[in-house]
């Protein structure tokens, strides 16, 4: 090691030690605020918030929602945690967190798997659990929600009414990461992105002061909310708009390895064609394997989601989706009608439970053919092959998901904006689709952390290979899929730059976001 990078060491070392050192202060004065919200290790509600070393931990882990972090890479170590129950606790604590500048994690579904991004090592966890309330209010067609929802807590309100909105197409992924990223949701074709449907933020600023940002009282700040993560501020509440939601058909549909080649055909005409005529439609294409360790044979499947917002006769089946299951052999299907977006978002919830490590990672490209498809589906499993015989409880979802030019034109229409740039993008400009291309890994072992990374790594610098060899790849990168370390917010463009850079001067002149709070990607030379 040479001098350098031991003195660099040493200066991280001294950090952390002052950081810790400050929590135990931050952590005293957050006591002193609120005793019966502040909660230290060896706890029941701390290890009930942190995921790990509450009373129950075995019981616990029975139950999904008591899983805190989806990924294990979640539990961390935090010198206390604060447990939030209104805005006006946000507020309070981000005054102490921010005046003795101790750093501190902000969380609210925790199901973002990037180590130290919704929890920390030493510093305070800032849990936003306890503001769940959910009010619809019909005659504005809103509803607002506290930022320690998950959906399953919104669709538990407007199920039962008749009425949607746009929300995680997985039912326990919480609504304040999901948001401040953007959102996919079953209405994403024909609505753009989630966040483009908020119309109000309520807020805790930097210093602790509390704010609602809308789209007349702060424009700049109201577009740059949409996409930035927690870049900004600290949400309490979100309000967003509802509509009527019927009865709809949606299920999953599995595809045996012989039928792959034919479902990404017809998945390339969906992307360029079927998703523009038909909107209202969505799929969720993803193909899955999995290790030796987990089954006896090779097993890939395709395990698509499709979604159509009205109910379908029996055994007839919707034009736009009769490629994919009218002239496809499948092995099973769960398409049914359903009442309640609950109904789709918690069948899929089972189908990727808590409790193992994880990661996503993302990448795009301007989709040019069904070829293309093939060819990246094919590297891809080349690549990972040796991983998947070595790497314990290897399982794999190899994602697409088509950005369409309606998704793009119709979440900015009427003058809408968001952070994500798309509008300048082919998307948005030459009715091109845009794929999201995503791997979501799973895992057992925290000793295999590294082996992931590098299986994840490879796949994706031949992904890019190929995509740039072909002059389709576009740096857009969806936050919501990415690990951690990809430039998210660079890939938004340098329109989108400039407002974040100018905002963040504005809302965050200590650069608390920058230095004290973690999880979020850098905006480019802020
Ligand atoms: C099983 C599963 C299914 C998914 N399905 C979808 C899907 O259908 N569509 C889609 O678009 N994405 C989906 N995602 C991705 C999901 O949107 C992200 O993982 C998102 O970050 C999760 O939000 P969270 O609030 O649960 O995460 P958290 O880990 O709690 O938070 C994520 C980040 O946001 C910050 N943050 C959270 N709340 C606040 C707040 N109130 N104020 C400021 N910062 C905050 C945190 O500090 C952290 O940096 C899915 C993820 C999983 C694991
Ligand atoms: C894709 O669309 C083309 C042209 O419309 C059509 O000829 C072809 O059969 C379609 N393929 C699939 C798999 O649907
Ligand atoms: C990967 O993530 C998607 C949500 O984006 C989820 O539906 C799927 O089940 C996940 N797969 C695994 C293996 O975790
Ligand atoms: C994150 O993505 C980058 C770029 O694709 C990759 O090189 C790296 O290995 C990934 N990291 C992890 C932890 O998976
Ligand atoms: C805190 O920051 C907000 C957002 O920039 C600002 O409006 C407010 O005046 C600041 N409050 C104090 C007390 O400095």
């Amino acid at each position: 090691m040479d001098h350098f990078s031991k003195s660099k060491v040493s200066s991280v070392l001294l950090l952390a030690l002052a950081s810790v050192a400050n929590a135990e202060n931050c952590c005293a004065k957050l006591k002193t605020l609120d005793s019966s919200k502040t909660f230290y290790p060896n706890t029941y509600t701390y290890g009930a918030a942190n995921g790990a070393g509450g009373l129950l931990p075995i019981l616990g882990n029975v139950l999904q929602n008591d899983f805190p972090y989806w990924a294990n890479q979640g539990i961390a170590a935090p010198g206390c945690v604060f447990t939030a129950k209104s805005t006006e606790d946000v507020s309070n604590a981000v005054k102490i967190l921010h005046q003795y500048q101790c750093e501190y994690a902000i969380r609210s579904g925790g199901h973002n798997p990037i180590p130290e991004w919704s929890n920390t090592y030493g510093g305070v966890l800032l849990s936003t659990s306890g503001i769940d309330d959910v009010a619809y209010n019909p005659t504005e067609n809103t509803v607002t929600f506290g930022a320690g929802c998950n959906w399953k807590d919104v669709y538990n309100e407007l199920d039962p009414l008749g009425v949607g909105t746009m929300g995680g197409r997985d039912n326990t992924v919480g609504t304040g990461g999901f948001l401040l990223g953007g959102g996919i949701s079953y209405y994403s074709n024909s609505k753009g992105w989630a966040a483009d449907h908020i119309t109000a933020y309520e807020v805790v600023y930097a210093n602790g002061t509390i704010g609602t940002i809308t789209p007349s009282n702060y424009p700049d700040l109201f577009i740059a909310m949409k996409g930035a993560g927690s870049s900004f501020a600290i949400v309490t509440h979100f309000t967003q708009e509802t509509f009527e939601q019927k009865t709809y058909n949606a299920g999953f549909v599995f595809y045996p390895p012989g039928s792959i080649p034919k479902v990404l055909n017809a998945l390339y005409n969906y992307s360029v064609d079927g998703a523009i005529a038909h909107p209202e439609s969505h799929i969720i294409p993803a193909f899955s394997s999995v290790g030796p360790d987990l089954v006896v044979t090779e097993i890939t499947l395709g395990a698509f989601c499709f979604f159509y917002p009205t109910k379908l006769k029996n055994f007839q089946e919707t034009e736009v989706f009769k490629p994919f299951t009218k002239e496809i052999p499948f092995l099973a299907s769960t398409k049914k009608n359903r009442k309640g977006i609950n109904s789709i978002s918690g069948e899929i919830a089972g189908y990727s439970g808590p409790g193992k490590r994880q990661s996503f990672t993302d990448m795009a490209i301007v989709l040019d053919s069904a070829e293309t498809l093939k060819v990246l589906w094919d590297a891809y499993q080349d690549v990972a092959e040796p991983y998947r015989l070595c790497i314990q409880g290897y399982t794999a979802s190899f994602i697409f998901y088509p950005l369409t030019s309606t998704f793009v034109s119709q979440g900015t229409a009427g003058g809408k904006k968001n952070s994500m740039g798309l509008e300048n993008t082919p998307a948005g400009q030459d009715g091109k689709t845009i794929m999201i291309i995503s791997i979501n890994l799973t895992w057992l072992l925290k000793s295999q952390d590294a082996l992931a990374a590098e299986c994840v790594g490879k796949v994706f610098a031949k992904l890019r290979q190929i995509a740039e060899q072909r002059g389709i790849y576009h740096p857009f990168l969806y936050m919501n899929y990415a690990n951690g370390t990809q430039d998210v917010l660079g890939g938004y463009g340098a329109a989108s730059g400039d407002r974040l850079r100018q905002v963040k001067l504005e809302v965050d002149p200590t650069n608390d976001f920058g230095t004290l709070v973690k999880g979020r990607y850098k905006i480019p030379d802020a």
